[in-house]
């Protein structure tokens, strides 16, 4: 056989193995099956459990996630492995809601990419779904990469008033007013659906911290004047003149040597370490982005640096994230 036949061989079983894989966790995710088998179950004991199942479909689904490795089979008897008990307790971190995403929305968008390339195909939009929940939803996946920097960060500069500008599920907020007790803060979310998430998962401080559902752009809102400014995971939303309107409304709520932070994936940089490399995700959600109306994928880095010196920022500091899935961008307003 032909060397670029075996390599694409290879590719196509890995490809396979990854769509189960998905295929798999999503499926299992709606039918809450990762949670029925955390306890050792049989094909009968599940069909007794769900008598209108499809005893067939179900029976493959459970050996395709053996052979996934997701779950161990004993005689009869399936239970999660590590890697099925890592799907169940992450979930809600991100994870089901990006898997979600990809077979949902990612999937269909792609299917139409040639007559979007030829312009045969309008430009889409994003379903509800995607903006009242996955959106948001999903980014909390890059919580464990963001956080111990965030905290350091606010460790090194003391913030006593934050606003967090598109605070999606106010995951940082919230963490960062358990983290500091005097901290007091602002988000804004422009979805009404996520924007009450965030009020409920951020109500034990709702004493110092208020979530406000408004279109970050309106600056006509008197919020006062913060130490900092997060935009996180959200940039790309923002056309370039729209980009250039906000960071100069922010600079004019921080206060003297007041900072701004923004966090997004970008395109363009090339990962140093390739144990993990997140060069070929960020360029496909790039890609995702571009399909739609009103987005131009994600920035690179000589955007946002541009942008930040264009609107008079000062002290600029770029920070790659592990395995350069993201970076921060820390600059100060004087
Ligand atoms: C990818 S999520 C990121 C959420 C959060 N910052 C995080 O990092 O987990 C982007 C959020 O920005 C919000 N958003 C987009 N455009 C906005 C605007 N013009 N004003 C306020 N929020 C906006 C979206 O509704 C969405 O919840």
């Amino acid at each position: 056989m032909e060397a670029g036949m075996l390599a694409l061989l290879g590719k196509t079983i890995k490809l396979m193995e990854s769509l189960g894989f998905l295929w798999i966790l999503t499926s299992g995710f709606e039918l809450n099956l990762w949670d029925e088998l955390k306890e050792e179950k049989t094909l009968d004991d599940l069909i007794t459990l769900h008598p209108a199942w499809d005893r067939l479909l179900l029976d493959h689904w459970l050996e395709q996630a053996g052979s996934l490795g997701l779950l161990i089979k004993d005689n009869q008897s399936y239970k999660l492995s590590k890697l099925g008990k890592a799907v169940q307790s992450y979930r809600y971190e991100g994870l089901e809601a990006l898997y979600k995403e990809l077979v949902k929305h990612w999937s269909p968008v792609f299917a139409d990419l040639p007559q979007l390339i030829t312009g045969d195909a309008d430009k889409k939009s994003f379903a509800s779904e995607m903006e009242e929940e996955l959106i948001a939803k999903a980014s909390l996946a890059s919580e464990p990469f963001v956080w111990p920097f965030l905290v350091k960060k606010f460790n090194d500069s003391k913030w006593r008033r934050i606003l967090d500008i598109g605070c999606g599920e106010g995951l940082y907020l919230q963490k960062l007013m358990e983290f500091s007790p005097s901290l007091q803060g602002i988000g804004i979310e422009i979805n009404p659906e996520v924007t009450l998430r965030a009020r409920t998962n951020c109500a034990a401080y709702n004493d110092r911290l208020k979530i406000i559902c408004a279109d970050a752009l309106d600056f006509q809102l008197d919020i006062g004047t913060f130490d900092v400014s997060l935009l996180n995971n959200n940039i790309y939303y923002f056309n370039p003149d729209q980009r250039i309107t906000l960071l100069y409304n922010i600079k004019k709520v921080l206060n003297p040597g007041g900072q701004i932070g923004i966090l997004t994936a970008l395109r363009g940089t090339n990962d140093q370490l390739e144990l993990f490399s997140t060069q070929m995700p960020r360029h496909l959600m790039s890609f995702f982005l571009a399909c739609h109306r009103g987005f131009r994928g994600l920035p690179t880095e000589a955007e946002i640096r541009e942008l930040l010196t264009l609107t008079g920022y000062i002290d600029l500091e770029v920070i790659p994230l592990p395995f350069g899935m993201s970076h921060f961008f820390f600059a100060s307003s004087v």
